[in-house]
């Protein structure tokens, strides 16, 4: 399973991608926003994550009709090979879909919210699909239960699109996501951060250091 960071927050990256389990970035526009202060352009910070890290980087078109979004496409790739063109789930986004698959240019469809949409994505060619599953649990539907349906419904028909798990929200969409078999999840960096924590894991290694420290140091040359 992949673990991509859904930040564009550079001191975020860097930290993350130094743990070795950063597999990639996503962004949207709302995440580019608070990252675009003082100097830093879009070009300048997709340039810095693009050195930061050696993965897909999903960036976000802002138009709404299909030529608009391929043409947003096309100067978006020109950034960085790792680039991939998030496209929003409609049905202008279906024709940018086709178009950019026959472009070979990689896509991640976003907003996915229903099994139907995963499907007809996936047939209009896009590399990842993105199902958000924070905001569904936020309106009362179970976000997880749509990832599973996804992936029953991929693996009947050998789709290759791949299902990024979106809006994550806390460790345990993780932790499903990885029992469902998602190809990848995607998480701010607040929720990566506690997948390493466990109190008895603390707990353990305080004792052993507070054991370690009773014995005599001329026992312990190497
Ligand atoms: C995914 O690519 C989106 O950027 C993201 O997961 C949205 O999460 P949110 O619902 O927490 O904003």
């Amino acid at each position: 399973m992949k673990f991509f960071l859904d930040t564009a927050n550079i001191a975020e990256i860097e930290e993350g991608v130094s743990w070795g389990c950063v597999d990639g970035i996503t962004t949207n526009p709302t995440l580019i926003s608070k990252e675009l202060v003082g100097n830093t352009n879009f070009k300048t910070l997709v340039k810095r994550i693009l050195d930061i890290v050696d993965g897909p980087l999903s960036l976000e078109v802002t138009s709404t009709s299909s030529d608009a979004m391929v043409e947003e496409a096309k100067r978006l790739k020109k950034l960085g090979d790792n680039v991939v063109v998030k496209i929003p789930t409609t049905v202008e986004g279906l024709k940018a879909l086709k178009v950019l698959k026959a472009r070979n240019i990689d896509t991640n469809a976003t907003l996915v919210f229903s099994v139907n949409q995963a499907i007809m994505v996936a047939k209009a060619g896009a590399t990842y699909a993105s199902p958000f599953v924070g905001r569904l649990d936020d309106i009362s539907e179970d976000g997880m239960s749509l990832i599973e349906d996804i992936r029953d419904v991929y693996d009947n028909y050998n789709i290759e699109t791949k299902i990024i798990v979106a809006s994550v929200r806390h460790p345990i969409h993780v932790r499903d996501a990885a029992l469902i078999g998602a190809d990848i999840a995607t998480m701010p960096f607040e929720v990566f951060k506690k997948l390493i924590n466990h109190p008895k894991t603390d707990e353990g290694l305080k004792r052993f250091l507070a054991d370690w420290q009773k014995i005599d140091k001329s026992k312990l040359v190497f």
